[in-house]
């Protein structure tokens, strides 16, 4: 393991004494134990850094896992640690010392993972699904990695918690070039009402999950606080950014061939299943984010204005 920044671990939060045995909480730091620690792979990306900061600020002891082990953007108190959950032997002395850890979906490597997590004495473990898992269609290839991902966790033997959002608002990342080039924007799926909900509310939600006992052996299902087009987010994304964005709708040929020149194609004939066939609704707002954060999700409004630098 590649030690990046910060100390070999965080130390200890200044808790009780008798903070391993507060009802509710995960045994953040066991009795006789120096360091124990909640480990967050994906780390760098949209939800991952959410919750690393989310988790440094609450006083958690973090360790932060990408491929890269990059520091940048992340709390000078978490351990930044470089691991391929492609290959779990990379990842195995991230494992050290870890009571509870937040895991992307996916990756070839994630039942040895699982298996080393177990070995290693983690008892938690909080995965980033997605609410396609909750449709069953393994013939679906979006579906399909995330079944089996829920599948491997548990089987593990591991407490868990799935956490099922609906599609992210940072996918309005994926807009920024076309934004960069000029006023018209073309969007895929016009037709599609969806309630993004922003990275930084699943981390939320994980952190809780993470830390308390009442979700274990839950999926919460995650959505944003309202059903937009996308039309409605390139209109709102304008006004965050001081331009008169104008929509346009992409067409099924024209959007599938643009897909396809960016993944695989299972994947696109997933989406298209879908938000053209309709086999997945995300356009209904469900009250979990409030229910576990006891505060409302975050609008598109608020993402655009806070990641308005990033276009
Ligand atoms: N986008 C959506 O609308 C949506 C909706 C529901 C669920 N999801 C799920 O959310 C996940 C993406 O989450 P996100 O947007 O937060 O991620 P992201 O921004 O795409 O970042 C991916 C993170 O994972 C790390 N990573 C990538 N490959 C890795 C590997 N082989 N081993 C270890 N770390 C690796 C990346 O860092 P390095 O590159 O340095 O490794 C980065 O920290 C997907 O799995 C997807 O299924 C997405």
């Amino acid at each position: 393991m590649r030690v990046r920044s910060g100390e070999m671990l965080a130390s200890p939060r200044g808790a009780p004494q008798d903070e391993g045995t507060i009802p509710g909480r995960v045994a953040v730091r066991a009795p006789g134990e120096d360091t124990v620690v909640i480990l967050v792979t994906g780390a760098t990306g949209n939800v991952g850094s959410e919750l690393v900061r989310a988790l440094a600020a609450a006083g958690e002891p973090v360790r932060a896992l990408s491929r890269s082990g990059r520091t940048d953007g992340l709390p000078a108190s978490v351990q930044a640690v470089a691991g391929d959950l492609n290959r779990a032997e990379t990842v195995r002395d991230a494992l050290d010392g870890v009571r509870a850890m937040f895991l992307m979906p996916g990756y070839e490597g994630q039942r040895a993972v699982l298996a080393d997590a177990r070995a290693a004495g983690v008892e938690r473990v909080v995965l980033l699904s997605a609410r396609s898992a909750g449709t069953g269609d393994t013939s679906n290839a979006v579906s399909a990695y995330l079944i089996d991902a829920e599948e491997a966790v548990r089987a593990s033997g591991l407490s868990w918690t799935f956490l099922r959002p609906t599609s992210f608002m940072s996918n309005a990342l994926r807009l920024a070039d076309q934004i960069r080039a000029g006023d018209t924007v073309r969007v895929p799926f016009p037709d599609a009402y969806t309630t993004d909900i922003d990275p930084y509310d699943i981390a939320q939600c994980a952190l809780r999950a993470l830390l308390d006992d009442e979700y274990t052996g839950r999926a919460l299902e995650l959505t944003g606080p309202e059903a937009l087009l996308p039309a409605d987010r390139v209109r709102i994304l304008g006004k965050a950014l001081g331009r008169d964005l104008v929509p346009v709708a992409l067409g099924h040929a024209e959007a599938r061939a643009e897909m396809e020149a960016q993944m695989p194609k299972p994947y696109v004939d997933a989406f298209f299943s879908f938000f053209v066939d309709g086999t997945l609704d995300e356009s209904v707002v469900l009250p979990t984010v409030r229910e576990v954060t006891g505060r409302a999700p975050r609008t598109f409004e608020q993402w655009a204005r806070t990641h308005a630098a990033e276009f």
